[in-house]
């Protein structure tokens, strides 16, 4: 079970489980059906209103990730990834920090979502 806290210095934390291995559920979906006022437009990866700051909380650290093309070039549109970054990330298998909900994945990992 994964647990994922959602962080904003203007809202209390507020901490959720997801329903791991599903695979299936957006961050934005968990977000959403819990309450947690993460901004959103297009829920289609395209206009970067869902931007958020994704870190680790668990020991085993971050799960291996693919970022999809269009979420690489909004977040290069947002001036949060470089080049030189997305082709390291590449190289990791990691995903970046920096990430837009409705395209996030839920996985089986414990992490700090700042919104
Ligand atoms: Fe538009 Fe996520 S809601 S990119």
């Amino acid at each position: 079970m994964a647990l994922v806290t959602f962080s904003n210095p203007d809202y209390k934390d507020k901490t959720v489980y997801a329903v791991a291995g599903s695979h299936t559920e957006t961050l934005l979906k968990l977000a959403k059906e819990n309450k947690v006022p993460v901004n959103f437009d297009c829920q289609d990866g395209e206009c970067g209103h869902c931007l958020v700051r994704v870190t680790s909380v668990d020991s085993k650290g971050r799960m291996g990730y693919f970022l999809t093309d269009k979420e690489q070039n909004v977040l290069k549109e947002l001036g949060k990834l470089t080049q030189e970054q997305i082709d390291q990330l590449h190289v990791d298998d990691m995903p970046s920090e920096y990430r837009l909900a409705c395209q996030m994945i839920v996985r089986d990992e414990d992490i700090l979502v700042e919104y």
